[in-house]
C-alpha cells in the first residue's frame, strides 16, 4: 500500500520510515527512527530527487509506482550519495531502463565505487554548480554543499516553485510517520528539537565551516525558497519557524551554545564520583542555580552527550583514575567532541583517585592541548576515594566558580 504525501501540486514525497535500525551509520541510536526522504515530481518529465536505504525499498518502490502511475521514469536526480539515500539507485535503475541519472562528477565517481549500474554514458548527466535543467514548466539549478555531509553533496533548487532539495541540511532524527511539514508537529518540543540537533551535531557538526558556506549561498536566495525539503525529517514551508531552524544552525555550526547552563558529566565505578556530582548538583541549586542537567557518562550514549554539549555553554567533568588514564567512556566523550570540532565552551574538572590520582591533569591537557577555544577554570577538586571535608568544601567553591562564570557568559 502506497504511503505519500503531497509537497505542492505536482511533488510527492515519496520516501519511507524507518523503525527497525537501531543505530545510524551503524554508531547513534535510533529510539525514535529516522525518515529516508525522496521527491518525486511530475512535470512534462517526471523526476525522482534521491532514493532511500535498502531496507526501505519496499515501501519506497511502492510509493514510486503508486505516484508515477504508469508513467515512465525519465530522470533521476541524486544529491547525495551516502547509501541511507543511494542504497536504492539500482533498484530503480532494473525497474527503469528509461531512466537518466543527474547528479555531479564526484557523485558519479562514488556511485561506480559503490558498484552501481550505471551503464552507458547516455545514462548520466553531470551537472556542476550553477547549471540549470528544465523538466517542462519546472527548471531547477544546482548548488555545491561539500562536506554537508559528503564531499559530493549537493542541494538543488526549484526556481519555478521555491523549492529547495536541501539533502542532509535541515534534517532531523525521528521517523515522521504520516506529518510532512514541520508546522505539523510541536518541532519546538524536546522531542523533535533534541533528535535535530543530535542529528546535526553528530553528523555534520564537524564541518561547521562547511555548513556556513552553504547557509551563505542560501542567504543569498532566501526570499526565493517557499519549501526546504531534507532527506530526513519533516519538510519546512518558508516561515517563522524555518528563520528559526536556520538560526540554530548557523548557532550550532558556528560552535556557539544555545544555553547558559551546566552539564555534569561524570564516570564512576562504584558510586563515589556519583556522589561528588550529586553534591556539586546539590550545591548549585542551592545557590538558586537550577540550569543544569546530570549524565553518567557510561549510561549515556556519547551522541547524546555531544548533543548536550552544543547546547550548554559549561560542563563540569568529573572522572576517576583508571589504571592511571581517563576513565575510557570519558576519553571517548572527550575524543568525539574532538572529532566533532567542538570549541568555545568552559569547563570545570574533579578527578577521583585512590592512590594516583591522574585523570584531571589528563583532561585538562586534553581540553587545552587537543581542542580549540576551550576554557578550564581554576579550583579543580580531587577527591581521594570519597567526598570528605576539604573536597566537599573545595566543590562548594568550585560551584561559586561555575555559577559566577555562567553568569558572566
Ligand atoms: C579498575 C580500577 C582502576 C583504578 N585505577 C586507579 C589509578 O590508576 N589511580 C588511582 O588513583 N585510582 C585508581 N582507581 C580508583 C578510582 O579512581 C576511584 O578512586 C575509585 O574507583 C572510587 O571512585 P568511584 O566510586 O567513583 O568509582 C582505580 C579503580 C579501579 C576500580
Ligand atoms: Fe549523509
Ligand atoms: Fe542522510
Amino acid at each position: 500500500m502506497q504511503i505519500t504525501r503531497k509537497v505542492t501540486d505536482d511533488l510527492y514525497w515519496v520516501g519511507a520510515n524507518e523503525h527497525r535500525l537501531h543505530l545510524f551509520e551503524n554508531i547513534h541510536p535510533l529510539p525514535t527512527g529516522v525518515s529516508y526522504n525522496a521527491y518525486l515530481l511530475l512535470d512534462e518529465k517526471t523526476v525522482l530527487f534521491d532514493t532511500v536505504d535498502w531496507s526501505s525499498a519496499r515501501q519506497f518502490l511502492e510509493n514510486i509506482e503508486y505516484v508515477l502511475n504508469g508513467r515512465p521514469l525519465d530522470y533521476l536526480l541524486i544529491n547525495h550519495l551516502e547509501p541511507d539515500h543511494a542504497a536504492s539507485i539500482d533498484e530503480i535503475l532494473v525497474r527503469h531502463p528509461e531512466t537518466q541519472v543527474i547528479s555531479n562528477e564526484k557523485a558519479f565517481m562514488l556511485m561506480h565505487q559503490f558498484g552501481f549500474h550505471i551503464d552507458g554514458e547516455n545514462k548520466q548527466i553531470e551537472v556542476k554548480e550553477g547549471d540549470t535543467f528544465s523538466f517542462g514548466k519546472h527548471t531547477v539549478t544546482f548548488v555545491a554543499a561539500p562536506m554537508v555531509h559528503w564531499p559530493e553533496a549537493m542541494v538543488t533548487l526549484d526556481v519555478t516553485n521555491g523549492v529547495l532539495f536541501s539533502a542532509d541540511a535541515f534534517g532531523t532524527f525521528n521517523s515522521i510517520d504520516g506529518h510532512l511539514f514541520a508546522d505539523e508537529v510541536d518541532f519546538w518540543s524536546p522531542y523533535w528539537l533534541d533528535e535535530a540537533r543530535r542529528y546535526l551535531v553528530n553528523i555534520v557538526g564537524k564541518y561547521g565551516p562547511h555548513i556556513q558556506a552553504l547557509l551563505a549561498k542560501a542567504g543569498t536566495v532566501l526570499d526565493k525558497i517557499k519549501f526546504v525539503c531534507p532527506l530526513h525529517g519533516p519538510v519546512w514551508r518558508a516561515d517563522e519557524n524555518l528563520l528559526k531552524f536556520i538560526g540554530l544552525y548557523d548557532k550550532w555550526s558556528r560552535y556557539e551554545p544555545e544555553e547558559n547552563g551546566i552539564l555534569i558529566i561524570y564516570a564512576s565505578m562504584y558510586g563515589n564520583t556519583e556522589a561528588a556530582a550529586m553534591n556539586l548538583a546539590s550545591k548549585l541549586s542551592e545557590r538558586g542555580f537550577n540550569n543544569y542537567k546530570v549524565y553518567d557518562v557510561s549510561k549515556t550514549h556519547v551522541s547524546y552527550l555531544i548533543s548536550e554539549t552544543f547546547r550548554y555553554s559549561h560542563v563540569a567533568l568529573m572522572s576517576v583514575t583508571y589504571n592511571l588514564g581517563i576513565f575510557p567512556p570519558m576519553h571517548d566523550y572527550l575524543y568525539d567532541m574532538k572529532a566533532l570540532n567542538l570549541q568555545k565552551r568552559t569547563f570545570a574538572v574533579v578527578e577521583n583517585g585512590s592512590w594516583a590520582p591522574k585523570a584531571g591533569d589528563l583532561i585538562e591537557e586534553y581540553l587545552t592541548q587537543e581542542l580549540k577555544e576551550m576554557t578550564v577554570l581554576s579550583g579543580r577538586v580531587t577527591v581521594n576515594s570519597s567526598v570528605n571535608e576539604s573536597s566537599d568544601r573545595e566543590l562548594a567553591e568550585l560551584a561559586e566558580t561555575l555559577i559566577d562564570s555562567v553568569n558572566e557568559a
